[in-house]
């Protein structure tokens, strides 16, 4: 399978000689359905609605949508066509383009940035996981019925304090996610999303329809599209820009390792616009699902991170039909972050292979063993370690705090810049599939001006500069 390791020239793209040697997707639509699913995940289900709850509803959503065009799309086109023109893992594709180009070797930090903080976040991003898989199975069978709110807490809380448990459900779900990526491209990723996105669809329209059934639709819907200016703050507006930046997977490696299984001849702004314009459909209709569940019983929209694992257990465990739609809730869930997860690590397990000549299943194996190491940290941050913290914070809240407030951030202002301006104007314009003219220069403008002074704010934001 692996014969042809070398990169080799094709005649039909002479003009761009490279091909990715994990092959290419079968079609667009199978890029944008992997892509969306990479970019659908617990940032869209169980993120968003808490902070649209926490900063005001409406007028969030609004700030949030913007932030997606002028930051998100930029910056998810300049990382795809990045992908696309090196044609191999993140941290190539930049070294080739800056050698190509002459550029400052010191660029090539932006890809091991990128591939890093993929391979970081799977580690704590199947832990949780593992949580919801663990909630879904305990929703199904029941022992959320008829729960109190201290009872809910009390659950959750136990529920953290079992290494054990916890070990079993991280190990189950790198496992799982592992197996889809050792299977390769078209085989592995490509077959999961072909049949998990249209599945996660259907629950979230399913979801939606309960919701409806609850009574208090309307409630939700006015919540979620309230256009009460006057609750949006400076910082709200900060969380909406980081949001947009996060659920678009950025600066992770996944849209750039992604972009580089892209045939050619696809337009990449329009792929991008859908896979944007998806996931943020997603975000939204999560909301319209969640809240009026959450209103049914009178509980509280901004309850944080809690949100999840503490309200909504209540409100399912209190109303009729709770304990299926509340099991179909959490699949859910589970499925969003699972396509998530395969995108994380995938940059990972084609370094691997590209750079230390490994087969894609030892590679997958070691790059998951190594992920799954550092999930043990995050794991026992809730339990055995909780007391354990290094700058006031414990082992998960530091590599939480490293990559979305740090690498992230700084990988996504060094990709804008690079695309922008350090891959030449010809190679960029080829990729983008366009003229150099008005829209050329809308999205130059976009990514190599205003995306890194925006990500620059939210950076300083996050590190509590101001
Ligand atoms: N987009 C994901 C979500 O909304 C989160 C995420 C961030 C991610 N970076 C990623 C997913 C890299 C896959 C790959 O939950």
């Amino acid at each position: 399978m692996f014969a042809d390791l070398s990169i080799h020239f094709t005649k039909a793209s002479m003009s761009k000689p490279r091909k990715s040697i994990h092959g290419e997707w079968s079609s667009r639509f199978t890029f944008i359905l992997a892509a969306t699913g990479s970019a659908i995940g617990l940032g869209n289900i169980w993120k968003f609605p808490y902070i649209a709850g926490e900063n005001g509803g409406g007028a969030f959503v609004f700030v949030f949508l913007i932030c997606v065009l002028v930051l998100g799309l930029p910056l998810i086109i300049a990382e795809v066509a990045i992908g696309r023109y090196g044609r191999q893992n993140p941290i190539n594709s930049i070294s080739n383009i800056v050698e190509e180009n002459k550029s400052h070797p010191m660029w090539a930090v932006t890809g091991w940035l990128c591939l890093l903080s993929g391979f970081i976040i799977f580690s704590f991003y199947s832990v949780i996981s593992g949580w919801v898989f663990s909630y879904g199975l305990q929703m199904g069978l029941g022992t959320f019925q008829n729960i109190s709110p201290d009872d809910s807490i009390k659950i959750f809380n136990q529920f953290l304090s079992q290494p054990w448990t916890l070990l079993f459900w991280h190990s189950l779900f790198s496992l799982l996610t592992l197996l889809v990526v050792a299977k390769g491209v078209q085989t592995g990723i490509e077959k999961a999303v072909e049949i998990l996105m249209p599945v996660l669809l259907i629950l979230i329209l399913t979801l939606l329809a309960y919701a409806l059934s609850t009574g208090k639709f309307m409630e939700g819907l006015r919540f979620m599209f309230d256009f009460d200016f006057s609750k949006l703050t400076g910082e709200s507006i900060l969380i909406a820009m980081g949001q947009a930046f996060f659920t678009l997977s950025l600066a992770s490696g996944a849209m750039m390792i992604y972009g580089s299984y892209l045939p050619r001849g696809i337009s990449i702004p329009k792929a991008c616009f859908m896979i944007a314009a998806a996931d943020t459909a997603i975000a939204i209709l999560a909301g319209l699902a969640i809240f009026p569940i959450v209103f049914a019983h009178g509980l509280e929209p901004a309850s944080g991170p809690g949100l999840i694992f503490q309200t909504l257990p209540v409100a399912f465990g209190n109303m009729f039909g709770g304990q299926v739609f509340g099991a179909l809730f959490f699949m859910l869930l589970l499925l969003a972050a699972f396509t998530s997860a395969i995108s994380m690590i995938e940059a990972t397990v084609a370094w691997l292979v590209e750079n230390h000549d490994m087969t894609r299943n030892k590679a997958s194996l070691l790059g998951g063993l190594g992920a799954w190491l550092l999930g043990l940290g995050t794991l026992l941050s809730f339990n055995l370690w909780s007391g354990k913290t290094l700058f006031g914070k414990n082992f998960f809240e530091n590599i939480d705090y490293l990559v979305t407030n740090i690498m992230m951030p700084l990988g996504g202002i060094l990709i804008a810049l690079f695309a922008s301006w350090v891959m030449s104007k010809h190679s960029i314009l080829n990729e983008l599939g366009i003229k150099e003219g008005p829209g050329f220069w809308v999205w130059r403008v976009s990514a190599g001006l205003i995306a890194p002074v925006l990500v620059l704010l939210v950076f300083f934001h996050s590190i509590e500069f101001f």
